[in-house]
């Protein structure tokens, strides 16, 4: 599917007649529909009005596709407008977590929080609650707190009971624990952990089922897209709370991806977890770019959220997609990864970007209006094709005090019924524990063939394999050698 599309300004087409009106009743929308009604319109923007918005597919889907919103920019018509047409879902991307709601002990702060569940109420949206429980922005008088293991509970009690008794009946999912397993596959230290165990995530759960018995609750997380220790960790830990009875509905797979780099197995990961029962959600959709952004990027952005968008929507126990922002104007991503951006489906503009048109095509839609000749911007030079019979490349996912986590992708140059990658560390680090690949290591030589179910690749595949390894304060990046077997 090629994504280069024409320029439209979003939120300005016909919205589906119930979107329209509930658009006139909340305000900011009045002006803009009644000037865009009366202005005369080009051909190609009749088409373009013609076109069904993401949310519009989404519910004749009935599939989930949301995004987050931050309340301060609410009061801008485009960002407000765009919101409304194109997401049938909303999540606070700041506002319901505990540092902004209870800054201080008993002290509940509502503004911001409500204003965005008035917001989604207005525009007949769902809402996924966002966050209750955990490590990070939470206030000092928490994190810092100095409790016994009941007065904690009491204190996890009181927020979550307040926090999901004021939105009963308006929010229907919540993250109840968001992110308690780190980078290295155990347990994260925080507050919680530190005083009550790894029960603090089981009782977690069971207060906010008593807070709220019709909510359907998750837990979250990010890097549990693919299969890999962490997505592993976590599958043992919600099958123990399933055998034990804790009230766990879902997990939330946040999905803050790296252009071109998106584990090959997410779909066979979701299964799994929907197969235990689970609802499984996409919960923070991103794919960061390193920019600038040129049009060969943005377009292998647009294959990305398609194999994302696909990979959920083709397991029935996947309920949806929520991105991570309306607009690239406000996306987290640049403060948080340096050199890295553009990760949204709409511009900073509102303009569709080829990834929306992606989502579009995978909701069932047309793909976005006839594309126009090539533009005729400079492209990155071609990837050089993959010589022999399979190539391997190296990336290191994770880093911490004594440990690394790093993925590798086998591309088969020809046709494989096995591989075997090979390489040399040179700094000391070594193989702890690995999966989607047999590992071995001599030294520091190791080799690494592929398992029963990735072992076939036709000529183009890619698959990748990944593992938890161990450092003495170098992690470098090896070179491979790959071969078929
Ligand atoms: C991010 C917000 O997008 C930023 O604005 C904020 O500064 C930090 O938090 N995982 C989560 C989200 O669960 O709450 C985080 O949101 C992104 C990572």
């Amino acid at each position: 599917m090629s994504m280069t599309k024409g320029r439209r300004h979003l939120g300005h087409r016909t919205v589906g007649a119930v979107a329209l009106a509930l658009a006139l009743v909340t305000g900011g929308f009045l002006a803009d529909t009644h000037v865009r009604g009366a202005t005369p319109v080009s051909a190609e923007e009749a088409a373009q009005a013609q076109q069904a918005t993401l949310r519009e597919l989404a519910d004749q889907r009935g599939v989930r596709m949301g995004t987050a919103i931050a309340s301060h920019h609410l009061n801008q018509s485009d960002y407000a407008r765009t919101a409304a047409a194109e997401f049938n879902s909303i999540t606070h991307e700041n506002d319901l977590k505990w540092e902004t709601v209870q800054p201080q002990q008993g002290q509940f702060n509502w503004t911001n929080a409500d204003r965005i569940v008035e917001f989604a109420e207005q525009n007949d949206q769902m809402i996924h609650g966002h966050t209750l429980v955990w490590h990070s922005q939470l206030p000092s008088w928490v994190a810092d707190g100095n409790f016994t293991p009941d007065q904690l509970r009491g204190v996890m009690r009181d927020h979550i009971n307040t926090t999901m008794g004021r939105y009963r009946g308006q929010i229907d999912t919540w993250d109840v624990v968001n992110e308690p397993i780190g980078d290295d596959a155990r347990f994260r230290d925080s507050v919680f952990h530190r005083t009550l165990g790894v029960d603090f995530i089981a009782e977690s759960f069971r207060m906010a089922r008593a807070a709220d018995p019709n909510a359907r609750l998750f837990i979250n997380d990010y890097n549990i897209d693919g299969i890999n220790a962490k997505s592993n960790a976590y599958y043992d830990l919600v099958r123990d709370l399933l055998a034990q009875g804790v009230p766990i509905d879902g997990i939330g797979m946040q999905g803050h991806l790296i252009s071109g780099q998106l584990p090959s197995d997410i779909q066979q990961n979701i299964q799994r977890f929907a197969d235990l029962g689970l609802e499984v959600m996409i919960t923070e959709l991103d794919i960061r770019i390193q920019m600038p952004a040129t049009q060969q990027k943005l377009e292998q952005q647009a294959r990305d959220y398609e194999t994302v968008a696909n990979a959920c929507y083709a397991v029935s126990g996947c309920s949806g997609v929520i991105v991570w922002g309306v607009t690239d104007a406000y996306s987290w991503v640049p403060d948080h990864f340096s050199g890295e951006g553009a990760a949204l489906p709409i511009d900073e503009n509102y303009q569709p970007k080829p990834a929306y048109w992606a989502l579009h095509e995978v909701l069932g839609g047309d793909g976005g209006p006839v594309d126009p000749p090539p533009t005729e911007e400079p492209t990155d030079p071609p990837t050089d094709p993959p010589v022999g019979d399979c190539e391997a490349s190296y990336q290191v996912v994770g880093e911490w005090n004594d440990g690394f986590q790093a993925e590798v992708t086998v591309t088969a140059g020809s046709n494989l019924t096995g591989w075997t990658v090979t390489w040399s560390f040179t700094g000391g680090e070594g193989v702890s524990h690995a999966w989607n690949a047999s590992v071995s290591s001599s030294g520091s030589n190791i080799t690494a063939t592929n398992v029963a179910h990735n072992g076939t690749l036709s000529s183009g595949q890619s698959t990748t394999f990944g593992f938890v390894g161990t450092h003495n304060g170098t992690v470098g990046t090896p070179q491979l050698t790959c071969a078929s077997s």
